[in-house]
């Protein structure tokens, strides 16, 4: 089996901890080692290989973080622009044996690796080998508008609703009967080629294009010209949407897609009022439920609720809590400026 690591986000939605440069897959937010780099090691065991697909700028930066941890069986696909997950995956399954199973993974989510994730992969292989696409089902915990939807029953997938607007969230959250789209996908190439061509043929048609027309090189890069001609979509909307060849494998998986200052706030250990931070030097008195994400300054507050405060060299923001999604706004300001 071959992973296939997406790192070509720029995680606007942690911004300043995340940026164009130094997107959130390649930061160390939790621990000493990077998302991008704990995604590698957690499918080692059963995936002999990967292909790493990246923005070209972040190449060394990629290639640094897995030499530094001796992986071997890395192949580079790197695009001049990102044009979503769709073409990033048909790129990368263009390059493969067509029978070839694949597990997509992002690279910018938090997730355990036990025995039950190992278990769910498993079970997706049962479904892949009988040349289904798979999903892995997370049970909604909040009506959250950033993610994927599947209605589900057992491993029959009802229908699959990307990013629904906060009502359609709400009424997809009470019902009980909806799972999140963890974003991993296993399948094999052919399959999601196949599909993808039915259903987003011109996607499929151009990504085929520039594949051939890709420079044989190390790392292989694919040309600027042919890449702003593949349309922008992702695959949930390009294909998982509608095709009918999609089953759920539901999972409990300890997972985070740390979509939101929210999201990681809830990975950091907090004090008795709910107060978290990264920082031993920074204080909290009489504050409740806030969050402070600093490196080299103390911070310290003082009667406050449920705010955040993300200090970085250069940045700092100060929110509500609740209200991170926002923070894309502020990206998008910042690029018009720039
Ligand atoms: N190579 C490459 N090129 N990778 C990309 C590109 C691109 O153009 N765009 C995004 N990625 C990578 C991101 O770095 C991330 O690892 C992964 O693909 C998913 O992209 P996101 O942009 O983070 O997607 P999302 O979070 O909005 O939504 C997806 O994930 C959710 C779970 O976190 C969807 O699959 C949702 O349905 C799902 O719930
Ligand atoms: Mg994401």
């Amino acid at each position: 089996m071959k992973n296939i690591i997406l790192c070509g986000g720029n995680g606007t939605r942690l911004w300043p901890l995340s940026r164009t440069l130094y997107p959130k897959q390649f930061s160390k937010l939790i621990n000493d080692k990077s998302l991008f780099q704990e995604t590698a090691l957690r499918n080692l065991s059963f995936c002999e290989s990967r292909i790493i697909v990246t923005n070209e700028e972040h190449y060394f930066l990629a290639k640094d973080q897995l030499d530094s941890l001796n992986l071997k069986n890395s192949t580079f696909l790197l695009e001049p622009v990102g044009r979503n997950t769709a073409p990033a995956i048909a790129l990368a399954c263009l390059m493969l044996d067509p029978e070839e199973i694949v597990l997509v993974t992002p690279s910018d989510h938090l997730i355990t690796m036990d025995e039950n994730y190992l278990y769910t992969i498993e079970e997706a292989k049962f479904f892949v080998d009988q040349d289904f696409l798979v999903t892995f089902g997370i049970k909604a915990k909040s009506p959250d508008i950033g993610l994927g939807y599947i209605e589900a029953e057992g491993n029959e997938v009802i229908s699959f609703k990307e990013k629904p607007t906060q009502k359609k969230a709400n009424e997809y959250f009470s019902s009980g009967r909806y799972y999140w789209n963890s974003g991993m996908f296993m399948f094999k190439a052919r399959v999601f080629l196949e599909e993808l061509n039915t259903y987003s043929k011109i996607i499929f048609d151009s990504c085929c294009k520039a594949i051939k027309n890709a420079k044989a090189e190390v790392p292989l890069r694919i040309r600027n010209e042919d890449m702003i001609e593949i349309p922008s979509n992702s695959i949930d909307y390009a294909v998982m949407e509608i095709s009918r060849k999609v089953k759920v494998v539901p999972t409990t998986i300890h997972w985070s897609d740390l979509g939101s200052f929210e999201a990681l706030s809830e990975q950091i250990p907090s004090d008795s009022y709910g107060n978290s931070t990264n920082n031993e030097k920074n204080y909290f008195i009489n504050s409740k439920n806030n969050l402070i994400i600093s490196n080299d300054k103390t911070i310290a507050m003082i009667e406050v609720e449920d705010l955040m405060i993300v200090d970085t060299i250069d940045a700092l923001l100060i929110s509500k809590k609740g209200h991170s999604q926002q923070v894309k706004k502020i990206v998008e300001i910042l690029k018009l400026e720039n």
